[in-house]
């Protein structure tokens, strides 16, 4: 894919004295991080919330209100100069009409396309020698009996678009399951086999329109059902993994063009890296970032889609961990936030978002010599978040 040439960052009709103004497709806790970062670089953030009651609209009076669709990002790309994102749920036609108009969309709308499906991302990546694992795409238990016939059980059934945080993710042990499954599906679904995992990693890339791009540190992901759980700095693999790793990570971003961070899923298997899934946005395997990077994801997600200078990914710390706070059933984090506090040695993030059952409500950092201390202070704050505690005012 080439690059889009290289435009500088100047200010444009919006933003009279400083950067150019920057509007997101969304309003949750990506975009919500991503605000204190502008307002040290004095970059005017607009995002577009569908309501006052979203993460960013809780804390920052300048939203769009409107959904990612053709009437809602027209809105967006009235007021801003460059268009990002912070979830791939967009209307791309849209995007691609504002991109002909001359409308800076970063990353792009082609490279969205890519991210939104899993699919086409088997099909891209597969064609530029990015290793996946092996795939099928079905519409009939025939194609799953010879699929089946070929890997053997259990196999991993997925939706080719639409999925997050293991929704549209199924694990099926034989035919009868997963017949269940393909009936109650909208179209076809992705097939893989049930693989023997021996690490789940993540490496982020910062990259500019002119392709000039940085990469962090490999982290270690460690998910549960589908779900990621806690993120964990360094990975616990070989040099040449982390090398290997790097390596498929920007090889992944210049195939796809991507423009601010594109975080790329990988999976050890036998020893090798195999590419799982891409998202081109900030991700939450890059929140220890925040501690543990000299720039963060976020940040240097704004400074790549404004064509600014990218900032040094490299972790400031020996080790971090970061561990996610999800839900359990109506306790409220906002409500245990001093026992948390009092572990004293977390960095606590709390999204502002009405508590329920599995959902990611917030996320505790630690940093320090150790993984496995830093792991077990990240853990005991994020407990104390969902504990059975009373719960205290403050
Ligand atoms: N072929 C496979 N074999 C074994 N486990 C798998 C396989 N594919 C996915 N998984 C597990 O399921 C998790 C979720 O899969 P995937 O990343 O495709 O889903 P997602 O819901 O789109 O992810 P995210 O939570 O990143 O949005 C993976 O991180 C991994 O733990
Ligand atoms: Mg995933």
């Amino acid at each position: 894919m080439t690059a889009e040439p290289s435009t500088p960052a100047t200010p444009g009709p919006h933003a009279p004295a400083g950067p150019a103004v920057v509007g997101v497709v969304g309003g949750g806790q990506l975009v919500r991080m991503m605000l204190p970062e502008a307002a040290r670089l004095t970059v005017p953030l607009r995002p577009l919330v569908r309501d006052h009651d979203e993460p960013v609209a809780r804390v920052h009076p300048h939203v769009v209100v409107g959904g990612p669709d053709d009437e809602g990002l027209r809105r967006l790309a009235a007021a801003c100069d460059v268009l990002t994102v912070e979830h791939e749920l967009v209307d791309l036609d849209t995007l691609r009409a504002l991109e002909d108009a001359g409308h800076p969309v970063r990353p792009s709308a082609a490279t969205l396309g890519i991210a939104v499906d899993k699919v086409r991302q088997r099909e891209v990546l597969g064609a530029a020698g990015v290793p996946v694992p092996p795939w099928s795409l079905v519409t009939s238990m025939d194609e799953v009996e010879a699929f089946a016939a070929e890997h053997g059980w259990p196999l991993v059934a997925k939706a080719p678009r639409g999925g997050y945080d293991g929704r549209g993710v199924w694990f099926v042990d034989g035919p009868g399951q997963l017949e269940e499954v393909l009936t109650a599906a909208p179209g076809p679904l992705l097939l893989e086999p049930a693989l023997a995992i021996e690490r789940e990693l993540a490496v982020l890339v910062a990259r500019r329109p002119g392709g000039q791009h940085v990469v962090y540190p490999t982290v270690e992901t460690v998910q549960v059902g589908g779900i990621c759980h806690e993120v964990l700095l360094p990975a616990d693999i070989t040099p040449e993994q982390d090398r290997r790793a790097g390596q498929l990570a920007e090889l992944v971003a210049d195939t796809v063009g991507s423009v601010g961070i594109l975080a790329v899923e990988l999976f050890v298997v036998d020893g090798q890296v195999l590419l799982n899934e891409l998202a081109a946005r900030p991700h939450n395997s890059g929140h220890l970032t925040i501690e543990a990077s000299v720039t963060s994801q976020f940040e240097n997600h704004l400074r790549a889609v404004l064509d600014l200078p990218l900032g040094d990914p490299a972790a400031r710390v020996p080790a971090a961990a970061m561990v996610n706070v999800l839900g359990v059933g109506e306790r409220d984090p906002r409500a245990r936030l001093a026992s948390a506090l009092a572990e004293g040695c977390a960095n606590v993030h709390l999204y502002d978002k009405a508590p329920r059952d599995g959902r990611k409500l917030g996320h505790v950092t630690a940093t320090g010599p150790d993984r496995a201390v830093a792991a077990e202070q990240a853990r005991r704050a994020a407990a104390a978040l969902t504990g059975p505690e009373q719960e205290t005012a403050g």
